[in-house]
């Protein structure tokens, strides 16, 4: 019997809950070790340091697709514990997998030894092992052609339409819990510098080859340059959290270049962790060491580290340790969203 769409989709991706268990100590453990064991634990206590860094702010960077892969609750735990101050992603984690989550829809678990012909004649698009359904991504698409058509037709900051599309699911009662929704209700802002790359850019194609000759409403990246510029103004001292590498690394880095432009005095990020797979040969952006980039005046070295590994194994890990130290919980929320617009 033919395999059927509803075959495929039938597990689910499941969350992981770095609340259920506390890491503390197979970190501390591996703090004992070599290699990226060592290099982790290092992590896990200069995330923590960021954390307890009076007035500090911490920025979460997230490339690749996290969401997808199970993470996502950690970071909407990172947003409600008071873990995180503002996020740069790409526009793939934030729509095309976190909105597409809230709006109702799911990830499934599937296989990297699919038969990829088969996959497309059933509309289902593939990521490694896990599977999307193609036609509930049209409607996460043309949801945003929906947002789009019913604001002001003017440039907006991604993090002011992202803050549009919070709006729009609690106006629609949608009550899956999600990156969105969390981070506009806590005052977190959520910058996608290159926004238009993802299904956010197919709604808004849409709503401008729709509103040809009218007024249309477009994306500003400079805009979000500038406000996250403001969000590095208003911290004293910022830690850098990054998962992946890629544009959201860069944009978030280059806030000390843009505030010393500005004729503004600011610290280098004091605090700098990246969990990621790319390293250092290409001489790309992605891989580059945090080292390198105090060369060029972002980022400062006592407490930097490049933990080399897939994020959905040391993500989790690092997130928990810090999570059970606890040490979020004497934090007074940043809310920079308020200080953006
Ligand atoms: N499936 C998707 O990721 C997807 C879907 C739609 C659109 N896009 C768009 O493509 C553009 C580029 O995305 P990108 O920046 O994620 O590109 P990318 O995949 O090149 O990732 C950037 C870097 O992060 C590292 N990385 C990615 N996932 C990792 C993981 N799980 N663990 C450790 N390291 C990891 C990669 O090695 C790479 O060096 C973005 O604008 C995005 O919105 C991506």
């Amino acid at each position: 019997m033919a395999t059927t769409k509803s075959d495929l989709l039938r597990q689910p991706i499941a969350h992981i809950d770095i609340k259920a268990f506390d890491a503390r100590p197979i970190v501390d453990a591996m703090g004992g070790m070599a290699f990226q064991a060592r290099n982790l634990h290092r992590a896990a206590t200069i995330l923590d340091g960021m954390i307890r860094e009076p007035e500090g702010g911490v920025i979460l960077c997230l490339a690749g697709s996290l969401v997808s892969a199970g993470l996502k609750q950690v970071i909407v735990d990172m947003i409600r514990h008071n873990m995180v101050d503002a996020i740069v992603s790409t526009g793939a984690n934030i729509v095309d997998q976190d909105y597409f989550e809230s709006l109702g829809f799911k990830h499934y678990v599937g296989s990297p030894y699919a038969d990829d012909h088969a996959l497309r004649d059933l509309g289902i698009d593939r990521i490694y092992d896990t599977y999307i359904d193609e036609e509930e991504l049209r409607i996460c698409d043309m949801t945003v052609a929906k947002i789009a058509a019913e604001l002001e037709p003017r440039p907006h900051s991604s993090r002011e339409f992202i803050g549009e599309m919070a709006r729009y699911l609690v106006a629609q009662g949608k009550k899956t819990d999600g990156i969105v929704l969390a981070a506009h209700e806590c005052g977190v802002p959520i910058f996608c510098p290159a926004f238009s790359d993802c299904s956010a850019g197919f709604g808004l194609v849409h709503h401008q080859w729709e509103r040809q000759g009218k007024p249309q409403l477009s994306i500003d990246s400079a805009r979000d340059f500038l406000e996250l510029t403001r969000v590095k103004l208003a911290a004293k001292e910022t830690g850098l959290f990054m998962i992946g590498g890629g544009v959201p690394k860069n944009f978030a880095q280059d806030t000390v270049v843009a505030a010393d432009l500005l004729g503004k005095q600011v610290n280098m990020h004091k605090y700098a962790v990246q969990l990621t797979v790319a390293d250092e040969r290409d001489g790309a952006l992605s891989g580059s060491t945090l080292r390198e980039a105090c060369s060029w005046g972002k980022v400062d070295t006592a407490y930097e580290q490049m933990v080399y590994g897939e994020a959905t194994t040391t993500m989790p890990l690092i997130v928990s340790y810090a999570f059970h130290a606890g040490n979020w919980k004497s934090r007074k929320p940043r809310r920079y969203a308020e200080i953006c617009g």
